[in-house]
């Protein structure tokens, strides 16, 4: 599984790339507008830092004639830019030409397994289904991670990976991993949470006591 982060936090990517746990990053209006900074120099900021996995920048128009211009200016900060696009059909006539042109795009604000279908077959590179946020209003966001893998795996000729977004917990990313989701995309906060369990707490606090116990050094 490839993990994305969720941030524009310049340091937190920093960290989790220095551990190894870092294939992309990406980003949405409300995570840049957190950030308080510009826009573009951020995203070429990241890019500096992130130099081949996908970096996702989002359009902010919703017409297509402006998404298409904004999305020309994002592709054009680096390579390894994904553009986003919001799943509707202006988006998607947008995600079909630059797939077309050879430019990723990451499909977003995916809320149904119909929504997924027409990312596809407009050729996204990633589908982003919004797990959290359904989860939120009571809908199980994971059966929708489900469903869009089952309705994938019919059709080998689809390039589009599932990018499981909106994740707010690590049996998010565990339950996502179970079902061969491609991508999942967390905050740097949750990623971290999978380290955690209390008896590999308990179990090397008693390590190192015991070892102490020996009056050995290593070095
Ligand atoms: O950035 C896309 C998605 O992960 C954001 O989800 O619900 O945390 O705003 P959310």
């Amino acid at each position: 599984m490839k993990f994305f982060a969720d941030t524009s936090n310049l340091d937190e990517i920093k960290e989790l790339d220095s551990y190894g746990l870092l294939d992309g990053v990406t980003t949405n209006p409300s995570i840049i507008a957190k950030s308080g900074k510009e826009f573009i120099p951020l995203i070429k900021e990241i890019c500096e830092i992130v130099t081949t996995g996908p970096v996702s920048a989002e359009v902010t128009a919703t017409d297509y004639d402006t998404m298409r211009k904004e999305a020309d200016i994002l592709r054009s900060i680096a390579d390894n830019i994904a553009v986003k696009v919001p799943l509707t059909q202006d988006g998607l006539k947008v995600c079909k030409e630059l797939s077309d042109e050879g430019t990723m795009v990451n499909v977003t604000l995916c809320f149904s397994s119909g929504q997924a279908l027409l990312a596809a077959k407009a050729g996204a590179a990633f589908i982003s289904p919004f797990v959290g946020r359904l989860d939120d209003i009571c809908f199980q966001g994971l059966d929708l991670v489900a469903d869009i893998l089952t309705i994938y795996d019919n059709y080998p000729q689809y390039d589009t990976e599932v990018l499981v977004a909106s994740i707010r917990n690590p049996i998010h990313i565990i339950e996502s991993a179970k079902m061969g989701a491609h991508v999942m995309t967390a905050p740097p906060n949750v990623i971290k949470q999978l380290y955690n369990h209390p008896l590999t707490d308990k179990g090397l606090t008693a390590f190192v006591a015991d070892w102490e116990k020996t009056g050995q050094s290593i070095l």
